[in-house]
């Protein structure tokens, strides 16, 4: 870690105090020197894991040589270059059960593009029907509040469960209530985060036996999760779980799964056939044979020369130890709310106003403030995006494609967010923003700090050292 100034080292023996497990996790330091030198190399402060993991140079090598020494051809083919892609694709969907401690007799993986793409397949498959309902949190990325088309489209009824500020955690009594809401002869779908892309709150996992056991198919949404946590499949089950790879190791992109229960997959009723998930159709008769379990599901040629680098970065996170990856995010994220909340103004305004849990309990690293002024005037977040990287900050600004939990956190009413929508027909998020910022100075956006495998001290105090310079 190269911290240059005095003030740097006598924060880090402070922080080291306040967070002794860090120092357990220092072997991280070891591994970002040997494996990801091109962020201090290159002076990179990056702090969007929650947009994107970092890949270490092991991984790459790995991958390509894999690549530079087979032969490796289409796997719907059946001849031994074909057959040395397909050897590939199921190590390395044992290689994802096993991680995520799944049985192969209760999940199935299907490929899948992103976890977009993961939650896509459950929406258009699932049978939502009249007398059918989705539940799902306000806090939800836009890939799992997009699924109330399809079940509208269906005649289902579509619920949301408010997030209740300041924690922004779910209503327990309410979703509760929600549960006993069913027509059991109906298919009824939750779906929620296991951690927030917003606040990184992490929901509690309990809620999903609390909704099978009332008659209720649970889609979990581990995208922001899996990357600093391990999900136990042998101890939760859900009946779907979407990933993306990328979030989690950094490479590959372009590949990701939904991990399916087999009883669950086998209720999806795919709207469509395509190439790769058939045994047999006829142009003719116009008949065709859908093939088994997750084959099925993969439309087309699954990305098969990236797969093999998931079973890679797999193998990467498991010698860190998740545990380890996680403790050194806990640390660096309470060290990074502590001193964001200390941060005042002459005026004694505070420099930033924090959306979700200030503390590091059942919360994970991604952290989203809004900035205010000594008069205790909001700074618009796209010029705090700006400002930081001109330090070399990389963050996330704008709603996260979140906008439920972005619109509990800024007190946005349905009638504020409806009349701004009512200012023209087609807009963008800029036309977004200004609309409401008309309404009482109110904003839709935030400035999200998120933290991952390989941030360390230094990345932190950067980032403060950066806060700091927006103080008067
Ligand atoms: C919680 C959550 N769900 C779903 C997604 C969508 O992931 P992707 O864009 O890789 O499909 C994201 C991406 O940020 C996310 O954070």
């Amino acid at each position: 870690m190269n911290l240059s100034s005095n003030q740097a080292e006598a924060a880090l023996a402070i922080f080291r105090q306040a967070y002794p497990a860090f120092d357990d996790t220092r072997s991280l330091d070891d591994l970002r020197a040997a494996e990801f030198s091109r962020l201090d190399e290159q002076s990179q402060v990056y702090l969007d894991y929650t947009g994107g993991g970092l890949y270490a140079d092991s991984q790459l090598r790995e991958h390509m040589d894999l690549l530079r020494n087979g032969v490796f051809g289409n796997p719907h083919s059946d001849n031994p270059t074909s057959e040395a892609t397909t050897l590939l694709i199921d190590s390395t969907r044992e290689a994802i059960l096993r991680y995520f401690n799944a049985s192969p007799n209760e999940y199935d993986i299907v490929f899948t593009p992103n976890a977009t793409g993961a939650i896509k397949l459950v929406g258009e498959s699932y049978p939502f029907n009249p007398g059918s309902r989705y539940l799902l949190t306000f806090d939800n990325h836009n890939s799992i509040n997009g699924v109330r088309e399809f079940a509208r489209g269906r005649g289902a009824e579509v619920t949301y469960v408010p997030v209740v500020p300041p924690e922004l955690r779910i209503d327990a009594a309410r979703i509760d209530a929600e549960f006993d809401q069913i027509d059991p002869d109906a298919n009824n779908l939750l779906a929620y985060p296991a951690q927030s892309n917003f606040s990184g709150v992490q929901h509690s996992l309990e809620l999903i036996e609390q909704a099978q056991s009332k008659g209720w198919d649970v889609l979990l949404d581990a995208a922001a999760f899996a990357p600093t946590n391990k999900l136990d499949l042998s101890r939760w089950h859900p009946d779907f779980v979407p990933l993306s790879f990328y979030k989690m190791f950094g490479h590959p992109t372009g590949v990701g799964c939904l991990l399916a229960r087999k009883t669950a997959l086998a209720k999806l009723v795919r709207p469509w056939f395509a190439g790769g998930t058939i045994t047999v159709s006829t142009v003719q008769a116009e008949r065709f044979q859908l093939a088994d379990e997750e084959t099925a599901f993969e439309d087309g040629t699954v990305n098969y020369l990236n797969i093999p680098a998931v079973e890679i970065g797999l193998r990467h996170i498991e010698g860190i130890g998740v545990a380890t990856i996680h403790e050194r995010v806990a640390s660096l994220t309470g060290w990074l709310i502590d001193c964001l909340v200390s941060l005042r103004h002459g005026s004694g305004e505070p420099l930033v106003r924090i959306y979700g849990p200030t503390d590091t309990e059942a919360r994970g690293g991604a952290v989203t403030v809004n900035f205010y002024d000594a008069n205790g005037k909001l700074i618009d977040h796209r010029g705090i995006e700006k400002l930081a990287g001109e330090h070399n900050i990389s963050l996330r600004t704008g709603c996260f494609c979140n906008p439920g939990a972005g619109e509990v956190a800024h007190g946005l009413t349905e009638d504020d967010v409806a009349k701004a929508f009512a200012s023209s027909e087609r807009m963008t998020y800029d036309q977004f923003l200004n609309a409401l910022e008309q309404q009482d100075g109110k904003s839709a956006g935030a400035v999200r700090i998120s933290l991952g495998m390989v941030t360390n001290f230094s990345d932190i105090h950067r980032f403060l050292q950066f806060a700091r310079t927006l103080l008067s």
